[in-house]
């Protein structure tokens, strides 16, 4: 671990810094401002790779969101307070949400803190709470941070309403998904589609976050869980996590064939972000049944589902934001019950690289290629050294 610095100094670190969109980030020294009112600076520990980094270094997101630190899901340490934070000491083990939730607008007050106005409105600027950020490059030109977090970074400095408490048991290497993956798919199990015991689930798209909705629909015993995917390395991972039976999405309409093989299921999970995907989870459902869509679609894409179907057949359609519910919370619980051998993202976990490691991590994503890659950025705080190369 490195020496403490005062709450008040400005840092350099090492950073994988997006300058613009279709080009590779890379790895820079960014200079980091203290924590204003309210934030505070972490050490970060583990951070995981998830599709949303590669859909912005892709060119799917806003280009407002240039130049940036990218990463959003991660763990880590407290290593100074700003003025006024409370509650948080220096040394705590935290997860990160990337929904900075202000407890107190009108989502928030419903439950919906990952609605949270203030919070999403900082979180798609990719800007602190009050707009401006903590990142700067070496020339001292404004760096954005990735959905107000920016973690695929030695620090970063977040408002103290991302933090989660984490369990001393919890690996932080482990914990990193937790911020993103295990949040959004879990959640979208139990908080938005309400998977109770017998249901049966289809889930279209196993990749880090897919596997974290079969591994929440196997804590909701649901049954039977079938998972889609492009490849056989995808199913088998699919299966280690949960899933009861597989379909390749190269057969033929293979949204079909699930319903045949099912009955047609009671909840199908799209984790994807595509329209034929989406189409595959509408064909799987019975009658009655619902789809819940998670995956993040790049901008101008379309649902296409039969409007025929949608009334005569009854089926229901929604969307589902990181987990529906309130995911500091959440981050705090669902980690909870890791340590308690309930769910295992550390077995979705198919790489352990380096910050220098980032871009083969992209590449296999973009190839289909493991299931989750996480950077470890400070090996002893994370508790594991990355994999031998
Ligand atoms: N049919 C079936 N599966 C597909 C298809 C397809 N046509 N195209 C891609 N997939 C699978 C990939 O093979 C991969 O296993 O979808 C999975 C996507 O997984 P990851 O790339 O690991 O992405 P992940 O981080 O899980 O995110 C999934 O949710 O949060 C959002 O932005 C995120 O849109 C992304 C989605
Ligand atoms: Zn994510
Ligand atoms: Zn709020």
């Amino acid at each position: 671990m490195s020496a403490a610095h005062e709450a008040h100094d400005e840092l350099t670190c090492s950073a994988y810094v997006a300058r613009a969109p279709e080009q590779p980030g890379q790895i820079e020294t960014i200079r980091l401002a203290p924590p204003a009112a309210g934030e505070v600076r972490v050490r970060i520990a583990a951070a995981g790779v998830c599709h949303s980094d590669l859909h912005l270094l892709d060119g799917h997101l806003s280009e407002d969101n240039f130049p940036a630190v990218v990463g959003h899901e991660g763990a880590g340490v407290i290593e100074a307070l700003g003025a006024g934070v409370e509650g948080w000491s220096v040394g705590e083990r935290v997860g990160l949400s990337f929904i900075p939730a202000c407890g107190e607008c009108d989502s928030c007050v419903a439950g919906n803190e990952n609605r949270c106005q203030p919070g999403l409105r900082a979180s798609t600027a990719s800007t602190m709470l009050d707009g401006t950020t903590r990142t700067r490059d070496g020339d001292g030109v404004e760096l954005k941070q990735f959905l107000a977090t920016g973690c695929f970074a030695e620090y970063a400095v977040v408002s103290a309403a991302a933090l989660a408490p984490l369990p001393g048991a919890l690996p932080l290497w482990q914990a990193a998904l937790i911020g993103c993956a295990v949040v959004t798919g879990v959640g979208a199990v139990r908080n938005a589609a309400r998977v109770a015991s017998g249901d049966s689930v289809c889930v279209v798209g196993c990749g880090g976050v897919g596997l974290q909705v079969i591994d929440g629909a196997r804590l909701a015993r649901a049954s039977p869980i079938v998972a889609v995917d492009l490849t056989r390395e995808k199913l088998d991972s699919a299966l280690e996590a949960g899933a009861t039976h597989t379909v390749l999405a190269t057969e033929d309409r293979p949204g079909r064939v699930v319903r045949e093989l099912t009955g047609g299921v009671d909840h199908a999970f799209e984790v994807v972000g595509r329209t034929e995907t989406i189409r595959m989870g509408w064909d799987a459902l019975r009658r009655g049944g619902a789809l819940t869509v998670v995956g993040l679609a790049p901008r101008g894409v379309d649902a296409v589902l039969s409007a025929l179907e949608l009334m005569t057949a009854e089926k229901t359609v929604r969307g589902s934001f990181y987990g529906s519910g309130r995911p500091r919370a959440e981050i705090a619980e669902l980690s909870q019950l890791v340590v308690d051998g309930e769910l295992d993202p550390a077995g979705t976990i198919s790489h352990r690289v380096p910050l220098d490691g980032i871009e083969s991590a992209l590449q296999r994503m973009r190839d289909g290629v493991g299931s989750r890659s996480v950077l470890i950025l400070d090996s002893a705080l994370a508790g594991v050294e990355p994999d031998a190369a």
